[in-house]
Protein backbone atom coordinates (compact mmCIF):
# COMPACT_ATOMS: atom_id res chain seq x y z
CA UNK A 1 0.00 0.00 0.00
CA UNK A 2 0.92 3.75 -1.04
CA UNK A 3 -0.12 6.82 0.26
CA UNK A 4 1.91 8.68 -1.71
CA UNK A 5 -0.11 10.63 -4.77
CA UNK A 6 1.52 10.32 -7.81
CA UNK A 7 2.77 13.39 -9.82
CA UNK A 8 -0.60 13.77 -11.91
CA UNK A 9 -2.45 13.80 -8.66
CA UNK A 10 -0.87 16.35 -7.29
CA UNK A 11 -1.03 18.47 -10.65
CA UNK A 12 -4.75 17.95 -10.41
CA UNK A 13 -4.33 19.50 -6.48
CA UNK A 14 -2.55 22.60 -7.93
CA UNK A 15 -4.79 23.55 -10.79
CA UNK A 16 -8.16 23.20 -8.81
CA UNK A 17 -6.47 25.17 -5.75
CA UNK A 18 -6.00 28.06 -8.28
CA UNK A 19 -8.43 27.96 -10.20
CA UNK A 20 -10.87 27.93 -6.31
CA UNK A 21 -8.32 30.83 -5.21
CA UNK A 22 -8.80 33.13 -8.95
CA UNK A 23 -12.04 32.24 -9.84
CA UNK A 24 -14.31 30.78 -7.49
CA UNK A 25 -13.35 32.79 -3.91
CA UNK A 26 -13.50 36.41 -4.89
CA UNK A 27 -17.29 37.07 -4.65
CA UNK A 28 -18.29 33.69 -2.83
CA UNK A 29 -19.55 35.72 0.03
CA UNK A 30 -21.69 37.97 -2.29
CA UNK A 31 -22.93 34.61 -4.26
CA UNK A 32 -23.75 33.54 -1.13
CA UNK A 33 -26.02 36.37 -0.27
CA UNK A 34 -27.23 36.75 -3.45
CA UNK A 35 -28.11 33.58 -4.12
CA UNK A 36 -26.47 33.74 -7.42
CA UNK A 37 -25.81 30.84 -9.68
CA UNK A 38 -21.73 30.74 -10.29
CA UNK A 39 -22.48 31.48 -14.35
CA UNK A 40 -19.11 32.53 -15.63
CA UNK A 41 -17.12 30.55 -12.96
CA UNK A 42 -19.15 27.45 -14.06
CA UNK A 43 -18.36 28.23 -17.58
CA UNK A 44 -14.64 28.64 -17.05
CA UNK A 45 -14.86 25.45 -15.10
CA UNK A 46 -16.03 23.42 -18.06
CA UNK A 47 -12.86 24.90 -19.98
CA UNK A 48 -10.53 23.84 -18.24
CA UNK A 49 -11.88 20.14 -18.23
CA UNK A 50 -13.24 19.88 -14.44
CA UNK A 51 -16.72 19.20 -15.55
CA UNK A 52 -16.08 16.07 -17.38
CA UNK A 53 -13.07 14.69 -15.80
CA UNK A 54 -13.47 10.78 -15.83
CA UNK A 55 -15.39 10.99 -19.09
CA UNK A 56 -13.51 8.77 -22.23
CA UNK A 57 -11.47 11.24 -24.08
CA UNK A 58 -13.11 10.01 -27.35
CA UNK A 59 -16.47 11.51 -25.84
CA UNK A 60 -14.14 14.70 -25.05
CA UNK A 61 -13.67 14.26 -20.87
CA UNK A 62 -10.84 14.87 -19.54
CA UNK A 63 -10.02 10.42 -19.09
CA UNK A 64 -9.07 10.88 -15.26
CA UNK A 65 -9.47 8.43 -12.70
CA UNK A 66 -11.60 8.67 -9.65
CA UNK A 67 -9.10 9.88 -7.20
CA UNK A 68 -8.10 12.89 -9.46
CA UNK A 69 -12.31 14.05 -9.16
CA UNK A 70 -12.17 13.87 -5.39
CA UNK A 71 -8.76 15.51 -5.03
CA UNK A 72 -10.60 18.07 -7.32
CA UNK A 73 -13.94 18.44 -5.53
CA UNK A 74 -11.97 18.49 -2.27
CA UNK A 75 -9.87 21.80 -3.18
CA UNK A 76 -13.09 23.67 -5.17
CA UNK A 77 -15.18 22.60 -2.16
CA UNK A 78 -12.50 24.29 0.28
CA UNK A 79 -13.99 27.59 -1.09
CA UNK A 80 -17.31 27.41 -2.79
CA UNK A 81 -19.68 24.24 -2.27
CA UNK A 82 -21.99 25.39 -4.57
CA UNK A 83 -20.00 25.38 -7.63
CA UNK A 84 -18.51 21.99 -6.25
CA UNK A 85 -22.39 20.03 -6.16
CA UNK A 86 -22.96 21.55 -9.77
CA UNK A 87 -19.42 19.95 -10.34
CA UNK A 88 -20.55 16.93 -8.62
CA UNK A 89 -23.82 16.20 -10.49
CA UNK A 90 -22.36 16.78 -13.74
CA UNK A 91 -19.37 14.39 -12.91
CA UNK A 92 -21.01 11.49 -11.23
CA UNK A 93 -24.82 11.69 -11.93
CA UNK A 94 -25.33 13.16 -15.59
CA UNK A 95 -21.70 12.26 -17.35
CA UNK A 96 -21.14 8.97 -15.02
CA UNK A 97 -25.10 7.58 -16.19
CA UNK A 98 -25.26 8.04 -19.19
CA UNK A 99 -21.13 6.93 -20.23
CA UNK A 100 -21.67 3.66 -18.20
CA UNK A 101 -25.38 2.79 -19.77
CA UNK A 102 -26.45 5.56 -22.78
CA UNK A 103 -25.95 4.45 -25.74
CA UNK A 104 -23.55 5.62 -29.02
CA UNK A 105 -26.05 8.08 -30.33
CA UNK A 106 -27.38 9.18 -26.34
CA UNK A 107 -23.41 9.62 -25.68
CA UNK A 108 -22.51 11.27 -29.45
CA UNK A 109 -25.84 13.98 -28.72
CA UNK A 110 -25.51 14.66 -25.43
CA UNK A 111 -22.58 12.84 -23.35
CA UNK A 112 -19.86 14.39 -25.57
CA UNK A 113 -21.24 18.59 -25.22
CA UNK A 114 -21.38 17.90 -21.02
CA UNK A 115 -18.54 16.65 -20.72
CA UNK A 116 -17.12 19.78 -22.71
CA UNK A 117 -18.81 21.40 -19.99
CA UNK A 118 -20.53 23.48 -22.74
CA UNK A 119 -23.89 22.49 -21.19
CA UNK A 120 -24.95 21.01 -18.03
CA UNK A 121 -27.11 18.12 -16.81
CA UNK A 122 -29.36 17.48 -13.74
CA UNK A 123 -30.29 14.15 -11.87
CA UNK A 124 -34.23 14.37 -11.59
CA UNK A 125 -35.30 11.33 -8.91
CA UNK A 126 -36.38 13.13 -5.73
CA UNK A 127 -40.39 14.00 -5.53
CA UNK A 128 -42.48 15.63 -3.19
CA UNK A 129 -43.49 12.47 -1.79
CA UNK A 130 -40.31 10.15 -2.43
CA UNK A 131 -37.27 11.62 -1.00
CA UNK A 132 -35.28 8.33 0.65
CA UNK A 133 -38.29 6.00 -0.73
CA UNK A 134 -36.98 6.45 -4.06
CA UNK A 135 -39.23 3.42 -5.24
CA UNK A 136 -42.21 5.01 -4.84
CA UNK A 137 -41.94 7.02 -8.10
CA UNK A 138 -45.38 9.14 -8.58
CA UNK A 139 -43.87 10.50 -11.78
CA UNK A 140 -45.31 8.87 -14.86
CA UNK A 141 -43.75 7.32 -18.42
CA UNK A 142 -46.40 6.19 -19.89
CA UNK A 143 -45.46 4.37 -23.04
CA UNK A 144 -47.10 5.78 -25.86
CA UNK A 145 -45.35 3.16 -29.15
CA UNK A 146 -42.57 5.61 -29.98
CA UNK A 147 -42.69 7.57 -27.10
CA UNK A 148 -43.62 8.13 -23.65
CA UNK A 149 -45.86 11.13 -21.93
CA UNK A 150 -44.05 11.86 -18.66
CA UNK A 151 -46.40 13.46 -16.19
CA UNK A 152 -45.69 14.73 -12.39
CA UNK A 153 -43.52 17.01 -10.47
CA UNK A 154 -39.66 16.32 -9.39
CA UNK A 155 -38.50 18.08 -6.10
CA UNK A 156 -34.98 19.76 -5.13
CA UNK A 157 -33.46 19.37 -8.24
CA UNK A 158 -29.57 20.85 -8.00
CA UNK A 159 -28.76 22.38 -11.46
CA UNK A 160 -32.46 22.33 -11.92
CA UNK A 161 -32.69 25.89 -14.30
CA UNK A 162 -29.76 25.92 -15.54
CA UNK A 163 -29.37 22.11 -16.76
CA UNK A 164 -29.76 21.87 -20.64
CA UNK A 165 -30.48 18.06 -20.49
CA UNK A 166 -32.46 16.36 -17.26
CA UNK A 167 -32.35 12.48 -16.27
CA UNK A 168 -35.75 11.50 -15.48
CA UNK A 169 -36.40 8.36 -13.30
CA UNK A 170 -40.04 7.94 -14.00
CA UNK A 171 -42.39 4.99 -13.30
CA UNK A 172 -44.05 3.03 -16.41
CA UNK A 173 -45.31 0.30 -15.23
CA UNK A 174 -46.49 0.60 -11.25
CA UNK A 175 -47.35 -3.38 -11.33
CA UNK A 176 -43.70 -4.24 -12.09
CA UNK A 177 -42.98 -1.86 -8.68
CA UNK A 178 -39.13 -0.28 -9.11
CA UNK A 179 -38.60 -3.17 -12.05
CA UNK A 180 -41.14 -1.14 -13.88
CA UNK A 181 -39.28 2.76 -13.85
CA UNK A 182 -37.13 4.32 -16.45
CA UNK A 183 -34.96 7.22 -16.99
CA UNK A 184 -35.57 9.34 -19.60
CA UNK A 185 -33.06 11.93 -21.19
CA UNK A 186 -34.86 15.36 -21.24
CA UNK A 187 -34.47 18.29 -22.83
CA UNK A 188 -35.36 21.58 -20.88
CA UNK A 189 -37.12 23.00 -24.16
CA UNK A 190 -39.19 20.44 -24.34
CA UNK A 191 -43.00 21.53 -24.40
CA UNK A 192 -44.71 20.68 -21.20
CA UNK A 193 -41.70 21.29 -19.21
CA UNK A 194 -41.68 23.75 -16.63
CA UNK A 195 -39.16 25.11 -13.89
CA UNK A 196 -40.36 25.92 -10.71
CA UNK A 197 -39.44 28.34 -7.84
CA UNK A 198 -35.92 28.61 -7.27
CA UNK A 199 -35.13 27.24 -3.54
CA UNK A 200 -34.44 29.49 -0.78
CA UNK A 201 -32.07 27.41 1.08
CA UNK A 202 -29.75 26.97 3.94
CA UNK A 203 -26.65 26.19 2.42
CA UNK A 204 -24.78 26.10 -1.06
CA UNK A 205 -26.97 29.14 -2.20
CA UNK A 206 -25.50 29.82 -5.08
CA UNK A 207 -26.31 26.40 -6.37
CA UNK A 208 -29.45 26.06 -8.74
CA UNK A 209 -32.03 24.37 -7.08
CA UNK A 210 -35.52 23.99 -8.70
CA UNK A 211 -38.62 21.74 -8.65
CA UNK A 212 -39.82 20.54 -12.45
CA UNK A 213 -42.94 20.34 -13.90
CA UNK A 214 -44.18 17.85 -16.60
CA UNK A 215 -47.19 17.96 -17.80
CA UNK A 216 -48.11 15.83 -20.97
CA UNK A 217 -44.08 15.97 -21.89
CA UNK A 218 -43.50 13.86 -24.70
CA UNK A 219 -40.05 11.75 -24.81
CA UNK A 220 -39.09 9.88 -28.03
CA UNK A 221 -38.06 6.47 -26.99
CA UNK A 222 -34.92 6.59 -28.38
CA UNK A 223 -34.06 8.55 -25.31
CA UNK A 224 -34.77 5.86 -22.71
CA UNK A 225 -31.57 4.92 -21.34
CA UNK A 226 -31.19 1.17 -21.06
CA UNK A 227 -33.64 -1.17 -21.52
CA UNK A 228 -37.38 -1.55 -20.22
CA UNK A 229 -37.50 -1.57 -16.53
CA UNK A 230 -33.94 -0.25 -15.96
CA UNK A 231 -34.42 3.15 -14.39
CA UNK A 232 -34.33 2.10 -11.08
CA UNK A 233 -30.91 -0.07 -11.26
CA UNK A 234 -29.85 2.93 -13.09
CA UNK A 235 -30.63 5.48 -10.13
CA UNK A 236 -29.21 3.71 -7.55
CA UNK A 237 -25.56 2.28 -9.71
CA UNK A 238 -25.00 6.39 -10.44
CA UNK A 239 -26.02 7.46 -7.26
CA UNK A 240 -23.02 5.03 -5.92
CA UNK A 241 -20.99 7.15 -7.81
CA UNK A 242 -22.64 10.24 -6.85
CA UNK A 243 -22.12 9.38 -3.16
CA UNK A 244 -18.24 9.91 -3.86
CA UNK A 245 -18.65 13.18 -5.57
CA UNK A 246 -20.40 14.42 -2.16
CA UNK A 247 -18.33 12.44 0.08
CA UNK A 248 -15.29 14.55 -1.47
CA UNK A 249 -17.57 18.08 -1.09
CA UNK A 250 -18.21 17.41 2.28
CA UNK A 251 -14.44 16.08 2.73
CA UNK A 252 -13.22 19.71 1.15
CA UNK A 253 -16.18 21.85 2.82
CA UNK A 254 -14.12 20.18 6.01
CA UNK A 255 -10.60 20.85 5.32
CA UNK A 256 -11.54 24.45 3.98
CA UNK A 257 -12.89 25.52 7.49
CA UNK A 258 -10.10 24.12 9.21
CA UNK A 259 -6.99 25.51 7.18
CA UNK A 260 -8.95 28.67 8.10
CA UNK A 261 -9.29 27.68 11.61
CA UNK A 262 -5.46 26.66 11.65
CA UNK A 263 -4.84 29.95 10.15
CA UNK A 264 -6.95 32.46 12.37
CA UNK A 265 -5.67 30.88 15.56
CA UNK A 266 -2.04 31.68 15.10
CA UNK A 267 -3.47 35.22 14.32
CA UNK A 268 -5.88 35.86 17.09
CA UNK A 269 -4.58 36.66 20.30
CA UNK A 270 -6.42 35.85 23.83
CA UNK A 271 -4.97 36.25 27.23
CA UNK A 272 -1.44 37.50 25.64
CA UNK A 273 -0.89 34.79 23.33
CA UNK A 274 -2.16 33.85 20.13
CA UNK A 275 -4.87 31.13 20.80
CA UNK A 276 -3.05 28.35 18.91
CA UNK A 277 -0.90 28.44 22.20
CA UNK A 278 -3.90 27.48 24.24
CA UNK A 279 -4.84 23.83 24.84
CA UNK A 280 -8.53 24.05 23.74
CA UNK A 281 -7.58 25.42 20.84
CA UNK A 282 -5.04 22.68 20.13
CA UNK A 283 -7.00 20.12 21.03
CA UNK A 284 -10.10 21.24 18.71
CA UNK A 285 -7.42 21.45 15.67
CA UNK A 286 -6.20 17.82 16.39
CA UNK A 287 -9.48 16.13 16.12
CA UNK A 288 -10.27 18.67 13.58
CA UNK A 289 -7.30 17.45 11.44
CA UNK A 290 -7.60 13.61 12.57
CA UNK A 291 -11.23 13.13 11.36
CA UNK A 292 -10.43 14.87 8.20
CA UNK A 293 -7.57 12.66 7.09
CA UNK A 294 -9.93 9.97 8.06
CA UNK A 295 -12.69 11.10 6.22
CA UNK A 296 -10.04 11.84 3.35
CA UNK A 297 -8.61 7.96 2.99
CA UNK A 298 -12.30 6.80 3.03
CA UNK A 299 -12.96 9.11 0.06
CA UNK A 300 -9.41 7.93 -1.89
CA UNK A 301 -10.45 4.11 -0.93
CA UNK A 302 -14.01 4.49 -2.92
CA UNK A 303 -12.98 5.98 -5.39
CA UNK A 304 -10.06 3.62 -5.58
CA UNK A 305 -12.22 0.76 -5.41
CA UNK A 306 -14.30 1.98 -8.47
CA UNK A 307 -11.28 2.76 -10.80
CA UNK A 308 -10.08 -0.97 -10.10
CA UNK A 309 -14.34 -1.69 -11.38
CA UNK A 310 -14.64 -3.53 -7.98
CA UNK A 311 -17.99 -3.55 -6.43
CA UNK A 312 -17.80 -0.08 -4.16
CA UNK A 313 -21.31 0.28 -2.93
CA UNK A 314 -20.48 0.18 0.69
CA UNK A 315 -17.02 1.92 0.68
CA UNK A 316 -19.24 5.15 -1.15
CA UNK A 317 -21.80 4.96 0.99
CA UNK A 318 -19.53 4.53 4.25
CA UNK A 319 -17.28 7.61 2.98
CA UNK A 320 -20.45 9.59 2.54
CA UNK A 321 -21.94 8.85 5.93
CA UNK A 322 -18.65 9.84 7.67
CA UNK A 323 -17.55 12.77 5.26
CA UNK A 324 -20.50 14.92 6.03
CA UNK A 325 -20.20 14.19 9.51
CA UNK A 326 -16.97 15.33 9.86
CA UNK A 327 -17.90 18.67 7.66
CA UNK A 328 -20.57 19.15 10.12
CA UNK A 329 -18.44 18.57 12.61
CA UNK A 330 -15.48 20.26 11.66
CA UNK A 331 -17.49 23.35 10.59
CA UNK A 332 -19.31 23.74 13.81
CA UNK A 333 -15.66 23.46 16.03
CA UNK A 334 -14.46 26.20 13.00
CA UNK A 335 -17.25 28.78 14.00
CA UNK A 336 -16.26 28.31 17.32
CA UNK A 337 -12.49 28.82 16.91
CA UNK A 338 -13.02 32.35 15.25
CA UNK A 339 -15.54 33.17 18.19
CA UNK A 340 -17.45 36.38 17.11
CA UNK A 341 -15.96 36.60 13.89
CA UNK A 342 -16.73 33.06 13.17
CA UNK A 343 -20.54 33.91 13.88
CA UNK A 344 -20.53 36.71 10.45
CA UNK A 345 -20.04 36.23 6.82
CA UNK A 346 -16.75 37.99 6.20
CA UNK A 347 -14.81 34.71 7.73
CA UNK A 348 -16.17 32.34 5.40
CA UNK A 349 -16.44 29.58 8.30
CA UNK A 350 -20.10 30.10 9.13
CA UNK A 351 -21.13 29.51 5.36
CA UNK A 352 -18.58 26.09 5.18
CA UNK A 353 -21.22 25.54 8.01
CA UNK A 354 -24.52 26.02 6.21
CA UNK A 355 -22.89 24.12 3.40
CA UNK A 356 -22.26 21.16 5.36
CA UNK A 357 -25.47 20.40 6.46
CA UNK A 358 -26.71 19.22 3.14
CA UNK A 359 -24.00 16.95 2.84
CA UNK A 360 -26.16 14.83 5.01
CA UNK A 361 -29.17 14.94 3.22
CA UNK A 362 -28.87 14.63 -0.27
CA UNK A 363 -27.68 11.95 -2.61
CA UNK A 364 -29.27 9.44 0.24
CA UNK A 365 -29.38 11.37 3.83
CA UNK A 366 -27.05 9.88 6.59
CA UNK A 367 -30.14 6.83 7.52
CA UNK A 368 -29.86 5.63 3.69
CA UNK A 369 -26.05 5.47 3.93
CA UNK A 370 -26.83 3.46 6.50
CA UNK A 371 -29.47 1.33 5.53
CA UNK A 372 -27.02 0.62 2.59
CA UNK A 373 -24.01 -0.70 4.42
CA UNK A 374 -25.72 -2.69 7.10
CA UNK A 375 -27.71 -4.64 4.16
CA UNK A 376 -24.41 -5.02 2.19
CA UNK A 377 -22.62 -6.50 5.50
CA UNK A 378 -25.86 -8.31 6.53
CA UNK A 379 -26.46 -9.17 2.83
CA UNK A 380 -29.98 -8.82 3.45
N1 LIG B 1 -26.62 0.09 -5.49
C1 LIG B 1 -27.17 -0.73 -6.41
N2 LIG B 1 -28.40 -1.25 -6.30
C2 LIG B 1 -29.12 -0.91 -5.21
C3 LIG B 1 -28.62 -0.06 -4.21
C4 LIG B 1 -27.31 0.44 -4.38
N3 LIG B 1 -26.75 1.27 -3.49
N4 LIG B 1 -29.57 0.09 -3.26
C5 LIG B 1 -30.63 -0.64 -3.64
N5 LIG B 1 -30.34 -1.25 -4.81
C6 LIG B 1 -31.22 -2.13 -5.59
C7 LIG B 1 -31.56 -3.41 -4.82
O1 LIG B 1 -30.57 -4.40 -5.03
C8 LIG B 1 -32.88 -3.78 -5.45
O2 LIG B 1 -32.67 -4.37 -6.70
P1 LIG B 1 -33.47 -5.73 -7.15
O3 LIG B 1 -34.89 -5.60 -6.77
O4 LIG B 1 -33.22 -5.81 -8.61
O5 LIG B 1 -32.80 -6.84 -6.39
C9 LIG B 1 -33.54 -2.43 -5.72
O6 LIG B 1 -32.47 -1.49 -5.76
C10 LIG B 1 -34.55 -2.02 -4.68
O7 LIG B 1 -33.92 -2.06 -3.45
P2 LIG B 1 -34.69 -2.46 -2.14
O8 LIG B 1 -35.55 -3.66 -2.35
O9 LIG B 1 -33.68 -2.51 -1.05
O10 LIG B 1 -35.66 -1.19 -2.00
P3 LIG B 1 -36.03 -0.34 -0.73
O11 LIG B 1 -37.16 0.50 -1.14
O12 LIG B 1 -36.17 -1.19 0.49
O13 LIG B 1 -34.71 0.56 -0.48
C11 LIG B 1 -33.22 2.40 -1.02
C12 LIG B 1 -34.09 1.29 -1.53
C13 LIG B 1 -31.81 1.86 -0.83
C14 LIG B 1 -33.69 2.97 0.29
C15 LIG B 1 -33.31 3.44 -2.14
O14 LIG B 1 -34.62 3.87 -2.30
C16 LIG B 1 -32.39 4.65 -1.94
O15 LIG B 1 -31.19 4.56 -2.17
N6 LIG B 1 -33.00 5.78 -1.54
C17 LIG B 1 -32.26 7.04 -1.48
C18 LIG B 1 -32.44 7.77 -2.77
C19 LIG B 1 -31.46 8.88 -2.92
O16 LIG B 1 -30.25 8.71 -2.73
N7 LIG B 1 -31.97 10.03 -3.32
C20 LIG B 1 -31.13 11.16 -3.60
C21 LIG B 1 -31.78 12.01 -4.63
S1 LIG B 1 -30.73 12.42 -5.95
C22 LIG B 1 -29.95 13.85 -5.48
O17 LIG B 1 -29.92 14.24 -4.35
C23 LIG B 1 -29.26 14.51 -6.60
C24 LIG B 1 -28.98 15.93 -6.47
O18 LIG B 1 -29.57 16.74 -7.17
C25 LIG B 1 -27.84 16.39 -5.61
Amino acid sequence: MNFELSEEHLAVIEAAHEFAQSDLLPGVIERDTKQEFPKEQIKKMGELGFLGMMVDPKYDGGGMDTVSYVLAMEEISKVDASASIVMSVNNSLVCGGLEKYGNEEQKEKYLTRLARGEIIGAFCLSEPEAGSDATSQSTTAEDKGDYYLLNGTKNWITNGNSASVYLVIAQTDPSKKHHGINVLIVEKETEGLMVGKKEDKLGIRGSDTHSLMFTDVKVPKKNRIGKDGFGFHFAMDTLNGGRIGVASQALGIASGAYERSLAYSKERKAFGVEISKHQAIQFKLADMATQIDAARLLCLRAAIEKDQKKDFTTASAMAKLFASKVAMDVTVEAVQIHGGYGYVKEYHVERLMRDAKITQIYEGTSEIQKIVISRELLKL
